[in-house]
């Protein structure tokens, strides 16, 4: 919600980049590598087209500095982001988090609508009748 985004965005930011990325039997892995070259290879074109398009890239979207090998991706989180991009139009099957902004609960509701995916949704929000009544709809 716009009121929140800002400090929201800085706390999501310090959390995103504290995520420990490494070989999967690692202990404590929280992200592997994704799937292969090609889907690399997409997922760093998603966030190269969203700056290119005039979103904003807060964090991640590159390989991260300590791996010389393997199709790991900094997870990423961009703002500024419209609805006619392609970074919130296309499904990206990588560590990349769109951020938008709304001001009221119709605006949140229309925005989350409008995909052709919709493969999960959650609500969250410290009133629970908010929360019960926008999962129903
Ligand atoms: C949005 O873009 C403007 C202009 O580049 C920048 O100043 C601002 O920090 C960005 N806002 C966010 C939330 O990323
Ligand atoms: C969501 O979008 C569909 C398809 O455009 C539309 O039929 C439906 O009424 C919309 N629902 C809401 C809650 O806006």
């Amino acid at each position: 919600q716009e009121k929140i985004a800002g400090e929201f965005l800085d706390k999501l930011v310090k959390w995103t980049k504290n995520i420990k990325i490494s070989d999967p039997f690692e202990e404590g892995c929280r992200l592997g590598p994704v799937v292969s070259k090609g889907q690399y290879e997409r997922v760093v074109k998603f966030v190269s087209n969203a700056r290119k398009e005039g979103a904003t890239v807060l964090c991640g979207g590159a390989r991260p500095g300590h791996f010389k090998k393997g199709y790991f991706v900094e997870p990423a989180i961009i703002s500024n982001v419209t609805t006619s991009m392609e970074i919130w139009r296309d499904e990206v099957f990588g560590p990349v988090l769109c951020v938008k902004t709304f001001s009221t609960e119709d605006e949140a509701i229309q925005l989350a609508n409008d995909s052709q995916y919709g493969l999960a949704g959650a609500v969250l929000s410290n009133d629970l009748e908010r929360c019960d009544r926008v999962s129903k709809v």
